[in-house]
């Protein structure tokens, strides 16, 4: 059931999408596991190598590689056969994810914890997977989860919960726990309030996309990457601190929530949206802002760990 990380063992990343190459990159530069990736599509197993690699790479700005292998199968039983992880990044689907299980079951060892990226299903919808359910556990990660240390963790095991704590905080990452299953669990749920109310303003004529984003970034997203939000209201409160912010300024949040928007991706907004968002990519192409992204991503992990090392 453990994570077993002095084991040769391997770890098994199923999917080899977005997510899957971005896990594989971790799990074998910070974890040093030999991994074994499978995907159904012929084409993204041929061009896994090429498209992990520069992944893998961006990571020596931030730890040493220890050095795991990263092998891709030729079938999902070989994948998984063995393993001592497996982490399942299919399609956003319930019947795709149900069905993927019921075969991994048959092939991987009977006490190997299966640990899902999905972003917004319920744990409870994909169990039944299983004949032994307590198996499976929601680990989500934030994109790109090898430059991003967030794993929401979710299941019924707490020895398996556990073992998943220990298996993410060894690579690097950050694991909450969540008490009970939610659509979109923590972050997407928060990620969500949040971008309702981006399109909204948008909607409403009240800003720009551009002026949103920037609004975003400049404020409220460099302070959240510092603190939370719950912790950046303590701190709004001055010396009375969150019991004082919410005595003084909570009535003034709550009639703010109450205007806040619903608003629906009817096709008007979504032109604009996306005229918003060309006009903020500049002609710049998904890959070059990837890149953009990725290099103050690092930059800023490089910053938190230096300051991590010296105490104040
Ligand atoms: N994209 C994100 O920002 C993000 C972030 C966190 C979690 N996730 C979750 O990760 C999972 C994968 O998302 P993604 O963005 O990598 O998608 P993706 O489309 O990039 O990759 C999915 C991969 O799964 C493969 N696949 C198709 N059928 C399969 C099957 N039956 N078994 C195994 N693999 C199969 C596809 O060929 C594809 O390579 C989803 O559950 C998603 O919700 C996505």
């Amino acid at each position: 059931m453990s994570a077993d990380t002095t084991s040769p063992r391997p770890v098994a990343v199923i999917g080899g999408g977005l997510i899957g190459r971005s896990w594989a990159a971790l799990f074998a530069a910070s974890g040093g596991h030999d991994v074994r990736v499978w995907d159904p599509d012929e084409a993204v197993r041929a061009g896994f190598g090429a498209r992990v690699e520069p992944l893998r790479s961006q990571l020596e700005a931030l730890r040493p590689d220890r050095g795991g292998t990263i092998t891709v199968a030729d079938t999902l039983a070989a994948a998984v056969a063995g393993a001592s992880w497996i982490q399942e990044n299919a399609p956003e689907s319930v019947p795709v994810k149900v069905a993927l299980y019921r075969e991994i079951e048959k092939a991987a060892l009977p006490d190997t914890t299966v640990a899902t990226s999905t972003s917004a299903l319920l744990w409870s919808d994909l169990a039944p997977g299983f004949a032994d359910p307590s198996r499976l556990v929601v680990a989500h990660p934030f994109n790109p989860p090898h430059l991003v240390p967030l794993v929401e963790l979710y299941g019924i095991d707490a020895a398996r919960l556990d073992a998943a704590d220990a298996f993410y905080r060894e690579l690097g990452q950050v694991p909450v726990r969540m008490k009970r299953e939610a659509v979109g669990h923590i972050a997407n749920r928060l990620a969500s309030a949040l971008y309702r109310e981006a399109v909204n303003l948008v909607a409403e004529g009240i800003a720009d996309v551009e002026d949103v984003d920037a609004a975003l970034v400049n404020g409220p997203g460099l302070r959240w990457s510092v603190v939370g939000a719950h912790m950046a209201y303590h701190l709004g409160g001055g010396e009375g601190g969150i019991a004082g912010y919410l005595r003084h300024l909570g009535p003034s949040q709550e009639r703010r929530w109450a205007t806040l928007g619903q608003p629906q991706l009817t096709p008007d907004i979504c032109r604009e949206i996306i005229a918003g968002v060309e006009r903020e990519s500049a002609g710049r192409s998904i890959a070059q802002l990837e890149r953009e992204r990725d290099r103050l991503l690092i930059a800023t992990l490089q910053a938190h760990a230096a300051i991590r090392e010296t105490p104040p």
